[in-house]
């Protein structure tokens, strides 16, 4: 990176194993912090946090809004819905407008697969993507692993199991580049119709019955069914696919005993995961929505922690 230069997080590729690693430790930090009564640090005094929302979002945005906060912060939110993209202005020109008023850092949720990098060429504030059509979701994958080490020590070695849709998933992807980086070895999932077109490119076996993937698994991802494709053929029907893609308590026995569950959320209970499984001692879902707090404030303290001074 040249120095002086915005610490952009598009990509878990923008991350060496020791900054990833790095970015872990400080989050183990920041989840005693949020833990405590009084849940501030002076990190981000002064600075200037911008969160722009493209798409919806609870656990991301609200976790941003918290971390920035949390951190010491100013923390300034927009929706595409109240933001002058309404009246016509294009993304780059939204971004250019608000780097005017210069922010420290601009985390960005879009529905382009490719937005978060084409603004961060642009941007002289530090851009953190928050989740970019089909292409990553890096902030996620650091809290999934975050959740797992909280749980299960050191990765290495460790079998995941992510089942899904991988073809449309951000979470996937981030994932498969993040775990396997960390020395997990991760086997994909999914119907046929959800396959990548180049399932090599995931870098780890997929199958396409859940069955491979489960037996042995020391952690077990199911990925949300994206309700608005159903009617794209690419499942028969929600039923169907939870008799034959859901995790029930039955099938999750395929897995090592007490291997965790995960789920990144928003879940389509009964379809992807069974309210049995989801509800289950196993499951960690909210322990990743608390971890994702954690890990976006060692995020952020990274993103404003490059000179981010504007010329
Ligand atoms: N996991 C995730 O990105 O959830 P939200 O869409 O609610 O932010």
């Amino acid at each position: 990176m040249t120095p002086g230069a915005p610490k952009h997080l598009v990509s878990i590729a923008d991350l060496s194993q020791a900054e990833a690693l790095a970015l872990l430790d400080s989050a183990a930090h920041f989840f005693e912090l949020s833990r405590q009564p009084v849940k501030k640090a002076p990190d981000l005094r002064g600075r200037t946090v911008l969160n722009l929302f493209f798409e919806a979002s609870t656990r991301t945005r609200t976790s941003f809004e918290l971390a920035g906060k949390r951190l010491s912060a100013d923390v300034v939110n927009i929706s595409a819905q109240s933001s002058s993209t309404t009246k016509g202005e294009t993304l780059r020109d939204t971004v250019a407008t608000l780097n005017a008023m210069q922010p420290d850092v601009v985390v960005l949720r879009h529905g382009a697969s490719g937005a978060a990098h084409t603004i961060a060429r642009r941007s002289r504030a530090a851009v953190v993507n928050a989740g970019d059509g089909m292409h990553e979701h890096p902030t996620q994958a650091l809290l999934d692993a975050f959740t797992m080490r909280r749980h299960l020590g050191s990765l290495s070695g460790r079998r995941v199991a992510i089942c899904g849709d991988i073809q449309h998933s951000r979470v996937a992807r981030s994932n498969a580049l993040l775990l396997s980086m960390l020395g997990a070895r991760v086997h994909f999932a999914a119907p046929r119709t959800m396959w990548p077109a180049v399932p090599e490119a995931l870098g780890a076996p997929i199958s396409d019955r859940l069955e491979p993937a489960l037996e042995g698994a020391d952690v077990v991802m199911m990925l949300r069914i994206q309700q608005e494709r159903l009617g794209s053929a690419l499942i028969p029907s929600a039923r169907e696919y939870a008799k034959i893609w859901g995790l029930s308590l039955a099938r999750l026995e395929l897995a090592r005993p007490g291997a965790l569950v995960m789920h990144p959320g928003p879940m389509n209970r009964g379809v992807e995961i069974s309210d049995e499984v989801a509800e289950s001692p196993q499951a960690a879902i909210l322990d990743q929505v608390e971890a994702g707090v954690a890990v976006r404030m060692a995020v952020l303290a990274r993103a404003a922690s490059a000179d981010t001074a504007l010329s």
